[in-house]
């Protein structure tokens, strides 16, 4: 394999998949938080037969993918954070230029509260989460990631959005110095995502502060990264330095460099094909046999999650708003 551990993390720090597998399994045993064996129970005995659009397996509230998980060296080792260069192993070999620590955010727009908060501040005390999502990249390949992080509705409602507030717009940092990528215009810098702001409240809605138990590796976004598991990993926006709430959609990277590919929603659908390559189905990364021999499945609409988001979207025309 030519994929090397991430040198940011001291092997001793690193958890074999294994061990944090048996780990998660004590936690569904009720030997954890109360959360998680709540989160266990509903998965466990809710007795629904799994409707097809939906990933068969899953706890009830999405919470907790019962796929196999990715391994933590593919997670951190193939990537797409093009601030550090195109390629998916330029992340891991440059991203140790990112500081993420301290770090800042700031809050604007249609809000009581704005300003520029320190990280902690930002996060106010909230507890951290876990959550095992599917994260299905627009390129055809797709992982399965233990995560840490709070739900984004309860970072922004202590915020007080008011009644304009209709979208919620993020900003990664964008730093000549920390960032080598951005010397070269591949996309229009900084990095920008969007969501509707029922989207944002909704309790799927993650800011991922770790993964694999272990804070966020520079790599995947350090030290805050939105993790929308319905949509394609490219509205999963990493190192956030702002929000802002407004009243109109805001401009988003993807789209802004190529609207007639990358729609605002990105809702991740089987049935609408991205114009130069088929969403039908998907590479998945996970277990040992990662990327080498990696399984071709089947897509599921809104990633497996239409249980919980479908709603959302019951009055759209999903081919019109891709
Ligand atoms: N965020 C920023 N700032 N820059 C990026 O290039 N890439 C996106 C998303 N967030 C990207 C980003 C894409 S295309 C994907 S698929 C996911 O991050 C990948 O997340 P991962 O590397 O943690 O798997």
């Amino acid at each position: 394999m030519k994929y090397r551990n991430d040198p940011n993390i001291p092997p001793s720090e690193i958890t074999p998949e294994p061990v944090y597998r048996a780990r998660r399994q004590l936690m569904g045993l009720g030997l954890a938080s109360p959360l998680l064996a709540l989160a266990g129970c509903a998965g466990a005995d809710d007795g629904a037969a799994a409707v097809a659009a939906t990933s068969a397996g899953d706890s009830a509230d999405g919470f907790r993918a019962a796929d196999e998980l990715t391994l933590l060296q593919d997670v951190t080792s193939y990537n797409n954070f093009y601030e550090f260069g195109t390629g998916k192993v330029d992340p891991s070999k440059n991203a140790h230029t990112l500081r993420p620590s301290p770090w800042s955010v700031v809050v604007g727009g249609e809000a009581d509260i704005t300003g520029t908060f320190t990280l902690e501040d930002f996060l106010g005390g909230n507890a951290v989460q876990d959550r095992i999502y599917r994260l299905r990249c627009v390129e055809g390949w797709s992982m399965v990631i233990p995560w840490q992080g709070i739900p984004l509705g309860d970072l922004l409602k202590r915020f007080k959005p008011n009644s304009r507030a209709k979208y919620v717009a993020f900003t990664t940092l964008a730093d000549r110095e920390q960032m080598p990528g951005i010397r070269w215009p591949v996309l229009d810098w900084p990095y920008r995502e969007g969501l509707r702001i029922d989207e944002a409240m909704h309790p799927l809605s993650l800011i991922a502060t770790g993964l694999y138990g272990q804070p966020l590796p520079n790599q995947n976004g350090a030290p805050l990264r939105l993790v929308v598991p319905w949509k394609y990993g490219f509205k999963s926006i990493k190192s956030i330095v702002r929000i802002d709430f407004t009243e109109d959609m805001p401009q988003t990277s993807w789209n802004m460099s190529q609207p007639s590919e990358y729609g605002f929603y990105s809702n991740v659908n089987p049935d609408v094909d991205h114009p130069r390559w088929s969403q039908r189905s998907e590479r998945r990364i996970a277990g040992s046999a990662s990327k080498l021999f990696a399984k071709r499945i089947d897509t599921l609409p809104f990633n497996g999650y239409a249980n919980q988001v479908a709603s959302l979207y019951s009055d759209m025309d999903l081919r019109k708003w891709f």
